[in-house]
């Protein structure tokens, strides 16, 4: 794909120098098979194939199968790999004492990455990615308790009884079953929330090294379990500059909504270099285009909010502020455009979704793609610690001084 790198494996033997790139924007840290993203052009594939042609023609656990395993699965295998997803829905009866320990406002983010953690526990018999049978089992168990615990967060968080799993359900049907069903009625499902939750999820599965990504490489370079990597992706997607823009990206249209819709006032605030204040939802760091996955959300916040007989006057906005901002020389020069989060909070509202629960849904997308790039890493022949350099440059050697001296 035309992607070119310096190996700089043997520079500080050769030269006695290290490069040095603040944020990594012009370092790669693996060479990866997984995800092609070109920025220029705003493409996305997941081993080769269209992520819009993915999210038209599969379901997500299809993709799933394609980002870890590397090929599109046959009726037999796909069957196989549902079924073995499937059969660890459930949590160890113990954790739900974990969810009860939590206050009410906790945010679920937060939940998620504990209650992850703490698989590392209970599911102590697939801790060894050396081990062929434990990785895979890790990996069912990951993919099928995911939604579980987010779902559970969800619940603890309203004060209703948790919703157990059930297995006849597809994943997104049981999600959402596990999100809104409740003991006392029969929970009707809306079709259009399960395809649109299946495309919403496929958007996300994957993205390169991105910074959650890379967390959970890093992480699991030092050959910990697969469940503490994953927490520690959790972890950093939640960053409003990652993950947690999606939840910000509403808040700030909210704000711009009672603040009298006063679109200027906020794009001058976000072009003024001395204001913290930024559009959430815009910019990127590799695309440099308008982010494709941004484009097929667009389009599905439209069609839900038709289909449902509803207007949400943040779409209204959003779509204003894409138009003034694309127009705007400040943006147009960064070529900063909307990204995933730009228009996602959209349709979680639609389908009633909390917005505390934006970012969880982000990760329950991107789990494939963590397990995919965690599974890469050990399978690599090469596999070795991450351990970057640095340039130090603080004080030279200095004679202590005692404390009755200070
Ligand atoms: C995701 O990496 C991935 O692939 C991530 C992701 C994935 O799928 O995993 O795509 C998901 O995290 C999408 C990004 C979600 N975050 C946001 O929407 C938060 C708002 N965006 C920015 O903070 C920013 O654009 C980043 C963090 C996304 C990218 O930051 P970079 O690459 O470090 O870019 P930068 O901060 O150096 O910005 C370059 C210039 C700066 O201006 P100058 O210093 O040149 O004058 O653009 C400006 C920035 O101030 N800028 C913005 C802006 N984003 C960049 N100015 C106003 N609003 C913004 N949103």
């Amino acid at each position: 794909e035309g992607n070119r790198a310096l190996d700089i494996a043997k520079l500080a033997a050769q030269t006695g120098h290290i490069t040095l790139d603040d944020g990594y924007a012009n370092t790669g840290s693996t060479a990866s098979r997984i995800t092609f993203v070109d920025g220029e052009k705003g493409v996305l594939r997941y081993r080769g194939y269209r992520v819009e042609e993915l999210a038209e023609r599969c379901d997500f656990t299809e993709t799933s199968y394609l980002l870890i395993h590397g090929e599109l699965p046959s009726a037999e295998q796909l069957e196989e790999f549902r079924t073995n997803v499937r059969q660890h829905t459930l949590l160890h009866e113990g954790m739900k004492q974990i969810f009860a320990g939590f206050p009410p406002d906790a945010h679920p983010m937060a939940i998620l990455s504990s209650v992850v953690g703490a698989l590392a526990i209970y599911c102590h018999d697939s801790l060894d990615p050396a081990d062929e049978e434990q990785q895979e089992l890790a990996i069912y168990r990951m993919l099928a308790k995911m939604p579980t615990i987010a779902a559970f967060s969800y619940k603890q968080s309203i004060g209703q009884p948790f919703i157990y799993p059930e297995n006849r359900l597809t994943y997104c049907q049981n999600f959402l079953q596990m999100m809104f069903a409740v003991p006392s009625e029969r929970y009707e499902m809306d079709p259009a929330f399960v395809d649109a939750l299946n495309l919403v999820l496929i958007l996300h599965a994957d993205h390169g090294q991105n910074c959650s990504t890379s967390a959970v490489r890093m992480v699991g370079s030092s050959t910990v379990n697969l469940f503490s990597s994953i927490s520690a992706g959790i972890c950093a997607l939640w960053g409003a500059l990652h993950g947690g823009a999606n939840e910000a990206c509403i808040n700030m249209l909210e704000m711009i909504l009672n603040d009298g819709r006063n679109l200027g006032k906020y794009i001058d605030k976000a072009r003024d270099s001395n204001d913290p204040f930024r559009l959430m939802g815009f910019g990127h760091r590799v695309y440099k285009n308008y982010d494709p996955r941004a484009k097929v959300i667009k389009e599905v916040c439209h069609r839900l909010l038709e289909n449902h007989g509803q207007e949400d006057p943040l779409f209204e906005l959003a779509q204003e502020l894409e138009e003034v901002a694309l127009n705007d020389s400040y943006f147009v020069d960064r070529k900063l455009y909307p990204n995933v989060d730009f228009y996602s909070g959209i349709i979680y509202r639609v389908m009633g979704i909390p917005k505390n629960m934006y970012t969880v849904l982000f990760a329950l997308g991107r789990l494939p793609g963590w397990i995919a790039h965690w599974r890469e890493m050990h399978l690599a022949p090469n596999m070795r610690i991450h351990r970057p350099r640095q340039v130090y440059m603080g004080h030279s050697e200095r004679d202590f001084v005692p404390l009755i001296k200070r």
